[in-house]
């Protein structure tokens, strides 16, 4: 049942899962907001995995983390991962083995680039950010599987009600937008969210799956858009009303970490710009559509040729019938 009600939660960090022994992966680990959820993963004790294209620029990154956290080497690992490339997704995954995986915080994202696409002709935003993403977790999913109370965090966009998803037109080049297609991954990214973890649920599992968004927030996301203009304008409304990395992460942070967040909610910063609380709202429309949100998954495990978790499904909703 999704809860109607707000939950705000000033200081969500003040009561954290323990994450001594926990294995945890950041992808985009090494870049705007992700570097902050690398740190704090790693700094609550768990070894982080940090998924990225660019090896060497997070090495640098990962030897700064650890004289920072005082922190073993073994604590932040970096693994090459193309989001956008199946083959990487499958060797970063094979690397990783079967051990329990404790939380995986979905959080790299391609932003407002020119019209491109994957090798199967899907459009390469909603590719990247929503179709790397799926095939990720399933790969990953025996290992979520075998960790008590395993926790998977989508970074989505508090834009996303404002997107639209037609599925039948993932490929199409006319009217593209750079914006919008962005805005529709993100869409993609919380409605996986949501139908996540109905279906972790439908299986008897006791992982959880929470949609999560930064705000606006001050990273390089906005440096990637295609004209000067647009990059100039996110620039400066980044400045005015943006928050650095750091508080922008709460809500993230907080569905990774803290003991107070329910996944039914959709979390994100609110208030201060500094030290924003932890704000959970219920999802709005049309991410709350759940039959298109089925439709995502079957498109989704198609495009991929990754399925999973949908055995639980169909027969939770055969039992439903038949009661
Ligand atoms: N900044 C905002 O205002 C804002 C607002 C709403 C939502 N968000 C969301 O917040 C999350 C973090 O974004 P950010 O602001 O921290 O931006 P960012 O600094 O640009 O970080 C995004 C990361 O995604 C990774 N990435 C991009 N394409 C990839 C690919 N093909 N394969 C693997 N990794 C890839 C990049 O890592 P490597 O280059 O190391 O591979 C990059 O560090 C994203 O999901 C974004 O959509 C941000």
């Amino acid at each position: 049942m999704t809860p109607r009600t707000h939950t705000r939660l000033t200081d969500p960090l003040s009561e954290v899962r323990d994450l001594t022994g926990h294995r945890a992966i950041v992808t985009g680990g090494a870049g705007g907001i992700g570097v902050v959820v690398t740190r704090t993963l790693a700094a609550a004790g768990a070894d982080v995995i940090v998924g990225t294209r660019g090896t060497g620029r997070a090495e640098k990154i990962r030897e700064t983390l650890l004289a920072e956290l005082r922190a073993p080497g073994d604590r932040i690992r970096i693994a090459h991962l193309d989001l956008i490339d199946a083959d990487s997704i499958r060797r970063f995954a094979d690397q990783i083995g079967d051990a329990p995986i404790h939380t995986l915080v979905l959080n790299a994202a391609m932003s407002s680039v020119p019209f491109g696409r994957d090798r199967n002709g899907t459009e390469s935003q909603f590719a990247t950010n929503h179709l790397g993403h799926f095939t990720l977790t399933g790969r990953l999913l025996p290992a979520l599987l075998v960790a008590p109370d395993a926790r998977v965090v989508t970074v989505s966009s508090a834009l996303y009600p404002s997107a639209k998803l037609d599925l039948t037109r993932l490929g199409d080049h006319a009217e593209y937008s750079p914006g919008r297609a962005y805005i529709r991954s993100k869409l993609a990214n919380a409605m996986f969210a949501i139908e996540l973890n109905r279906r972790l649920a439908a299986a008897g599992s006791t992982a959880r799956s929470f949609g999560t968004h930064p705000g606006m927030a001050r990273t390089p996301l906005h440096t990637t858009y295609p004209t000067a203009l647009t990059r100039a304008a996110t620039r400066t409304l980044a400045k005015v009303i943006g928050r650095d990395p750091e508080p922008a992460s709460v809500g993230i942070l907080a569905a990774a970490l803290s003991t107070q967040v329910t996944p039914e909610l959709f979390w994100g910063p609110a208030g201060s710009r500094r030290h924003p609380d932890a704000l959970g709202t219920p999802y709005a429309s049309p991410a709350t559509d759940h039959a298109l949100a089925a439709e995502l998954w079957s498109v989704s495990e198609n495009l991929t040729g990754i399925a999973y978790l949908s055995e639980a499904v169909s027969s939770r909703t055969r039992v439903d019938h038949e009661a």
